[in-house]
């Protein structure tokens, strides 16, 4: 596959998740997983950046996020799931990138100085956790993942990483020789295109017309006797740039839906507001039936925010007219949402099944995967050595 149709995303391990994990995240893992060449893996090394101190479940987190990965329907014959330190390129990338970052620009991503408010129980003046977001860029470029679907919390990551991308494009992608190379490539174009490409490339370069750029680049997709690397080179020449070593990712922030917690904030563990993915159907009962309601208004009621994720048109008029005109109770309005959610979490339980029963299938997925991964990064790595001088 062509690396253009790659993804990579990520998860912390934070053990069995919940159905916010599921419809705000893997849902749409699981849809990308037929149009992309996707990758998916157990951040735990990001765990390490503010968990060092007490470490001991990380590894069983690992193991329960991964099973629930499954159960959701990741399927490891389309994706390739991994843990994050079993793929060394990921920590060799993050080092080697670390001595063009500046400083500043760690610094100055948001969820720095939110976290280190927010958790000030502990003490994040670590080398690691200033890091951290350049280790998920690390993470992001060893894969030269043109999408990363992340939550709106993370966007700035994946914009550290762009930068990130240009700044080491532009140190190490000028070759020496880069305009004469170009030029050496112009005719092998042929006489007719050649002349368009040098025209439209005066155009672009003296008087920014854009138009021009978009035809001379479809003239060079059209182009057929140009090996790879020669396009690339004829690509970057139009708009004087170095060479694309690594790529810059776009956030894909879309199709993802929210789903808020009992108590109508964002679900989550901390806010003890949660539904988990493979819940007892008895507590999934109480846990509806002990929900907070905004009797006769729909819009201010965390039911009504479930029921636009879980029910049919059908249901949602009838709760809709039955709520508005006190023509239904709160507990009649919540029996349909029960019952949807209890069949959804049998089938997860259905899913999650022989991956309890049995480690050792775990185990092989995330061997296999760690293997795939190895070989991608490997790859990419031995790029970046080369284009930064270290490579014998
Ligand atoms: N930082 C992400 C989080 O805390 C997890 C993550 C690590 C990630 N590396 C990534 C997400 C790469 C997307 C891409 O949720």
């Amino acid at each position: 596959m062509e690396n253009s149709l790659r993804i990579l995303s990520g998860m912390r391990p934070t053990g069995s998740l919940h159905l916010g994990h599921y419809h705000g995240a893997i849902k749409n893992w699981v849809n990308l997983q037929y149009e992309y060449e996707c990758y998916f893996m157990v951040a735990d090394i990001h765990a390490l950046t503010t968990n060092y101190e007490s470490t001991r479940v990380i590894a069983s987190s690992a193991y329960e996020m991964v099973v629930d990965w499954l159960a959701c329907g990741v399927d490891p014959s389309q994706a390739v799931i991994f843990i994050q330190s079993e793929v060394p390129a990921h920590a060799q990338l993050h080092l080697l990138l670390s001595m063009i970052t500046p400083l500043s620009w760690l610094e100055r991503v948001p969820t720095y100085k939110e976290l280190i408010e927010k958790l000030s129980t502990k003490d994040l003046g670590t080398y690691g956790f200033l890091g951290y977001p350049l280790l998920q860029s690390a993470d992001i470029l060893l894969y030269n993942s043109k999408f990363v679907p992340v939550g709106e919390d993370q966007v700035s990551h994946v914009e550290l990483t762009r930068e990130i991308a240009r700044r080491f494009n532009y140190i190490y992608g000028r070759e020496a020789g880069f305009e004469e190379k170009a030029r050496e490539v112009i005719p092998k174009l042929g006489n007719k295109r050649a002349a368009l490409y040098e025209e439209l490339l005066i155009q672009y370069q003296q008087e920014g017309a854009l138009e021009a750029l978009e035809k001379a680049r479809f003239l060079l997709k059209d182009a057929v006797n140009l090996s790879l690397g020669e396009r690339e080179r004829l690509f970057a020449f139009l708009e004087n740039k170095s060479r694309v070593i690594l790529t810059e990712p776009q956030a894909l922030t879309t199709a993802a839906s929210k789903l808020p917690g009992l108590d109508g904030q964002k679900m989550s563990k901390s806010y003890n507001n949660t539904l988990m993915l493979r819940e007892d159907f008895e507590q999934v009962n109480k846990k509806i039936k002990s929900m907070q309601t905004d009797p006769g208004d729909p819009e201010k009621c965390p039911v009504w925010q479930l029921h636009k994720v879980y029910s049919n048109t059908e249901v949602k008029e009838w709760v809709q007219i039955g709520c508005t005109t006190a023509g239904i109770g709160c507990l009649d309005c919540k029996k349909p949402l029960i019952e949807s959610i209890q069949a959804e979490s049998a089938q997860f339980k259905e899913r999650a099944k022989p991956y309890l029963e049995d480690h050792n299938l775990v185990r092989n997925i995330l061997a296999d995967g760690a293997e795939k991964a190895i070989e991608t990064t490997e790859y990419t790595l031995s790029m970046v050595k080369l284009a930064m001088g270290i490579k014998y």
